[in-house]
């Protein structure tokens, strides 16, 4: 077990509840850290960087010194970084406490981060990234496995977690459909530090994003679960169930015209009109409260022991 100090003491079960565009908000992250996990959103979801600069003034003054620390994610990716030296010195300006990098090299930030201390974990779904990534000096590695929401990986979490411990004595975060209590404690048993769980979080009454959204989860099979770079540009998750909705045959999607540029009807977004979520997604009956939430998975976790 590699916990960070800030860690120790915080976290009623090991869980980051992971940054989702255009579902974490101020309340997600704030309710997720009062009740004893790790609370993250991607700085995107602010539509500038003084609303931003606005959020994390929110979460720091609704947090308390028992409560879990907060984390913000920044993706490094050539076509989403416009925003990135801004968000950047306002992190440095908050000192937030983690920042979560994906898609890009890490190194350009870790000093940055580290110098007032913040911890730098990166999104991996290759042994080779992986150590690109141990190689930038990065406190943590979050092993995005097959089956995860968003941009999911491919590889499987037995031959990924077992692989990655001999070269990084970092912090092991694992990904994808992980969203009960016995699934953390496979993951802490496998080796992991930490979860991370996204899919399930987009069930909350916390969660931002459209009431169909939280129900289509609730009815979604984990069988309906399509993986495809058709919406997005890059391999991700999303809902048959949305899919169609918006007109799409899940067997015969559009292929995308260059990585990131999907070849979507007009009008059509991903994420905003065509919903993601990971194979847990056969996991979810209900909508609870985070706090319910997270009380029903430290049950799970700790009856699992
Ligand atoms: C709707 C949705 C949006 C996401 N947006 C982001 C994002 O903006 N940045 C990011 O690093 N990961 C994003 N992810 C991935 C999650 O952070 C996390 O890796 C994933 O949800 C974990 O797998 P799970 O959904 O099976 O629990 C997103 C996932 C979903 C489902």
């Amino acid at each position: 077990m590699t916990l960070p100090s800030i860690f120790q003491g915080k976290l009623k079960i090991p869980v980051i509840a992971a940054p989702m565009f255009l579902v974490s908000g101020t309340d997600l992250v704030i309710n997720a850290c009062k009740a004893g996990v790790v609370g993250t959103f991607p700085a995107l979801n602010a539509r500038s960087t003084d609303e931003f600069a606005d959020w994390l003034d929110q979460i720091k003054g609704a947090l308390q010194e028992e409560d879990a620390p907060y984390g913000v994610n920044v993706p490094l990716s050539a076509h989403r970084r416009a925003r990135l030296a801004e968000d950047l010195a306002i992190m440095k300006s908050r000192e937030v406490p983690l920042v979560i990098t994906s898609i890009g090299n890490p190194k350009e930030i870790v000093e940055e981060i580290h110098s007032y201390g913040g911890l730098v974990f990166h999104d991996v779904t290759t042994l080779r990234h992986a150590r690109k990534a141990a190689q930038a000096g990065v406190d943590g590695l979050i092993l995005v496995c097959a089956g995860a929401g968003g941009h999911g990986g491919t590889l499987n979490p037995f031959a990924f977690v077992e692989q990655v411990r001999p070269f990084f004595d970092g912090t092991i975060v694992l990904a994808g459909s992980i969203g009960t209590g016995r699934a953390v404690r496979a993951a802490v048993t496998m080796g992991a530090d930490l979860a991370y769980v996204g899919t399930r979080f987009i069930a909350t009454k916390e969660a931002l994003g459209p009431e169909g959204y939280k129900d289509m989860l609730v009815s979604e099979a984990t069988d309906d679960v399509v993986y495809t770079d058709a919406i997005s540009g890059l391999n991700a998750n999303f809902m048959a169930s949305s899919l169609m909705e918006n007109g799409l045959d899940p067997k015969n999607l559009p292929k995308p015209k260059a990585q990131f540029q999907p070849d979507l009807p007009d009008g059509l977004t991903a994420w905003r009109d065509i919903w993601s979520a990971g194979q847990g997604v056969g996991l979810i009956n209900d909508i609870p409260p985070v706090r319910t939430l997270v009380e029903r998975m430290a049950a799970d976790y700790n009856a699992a022991e």
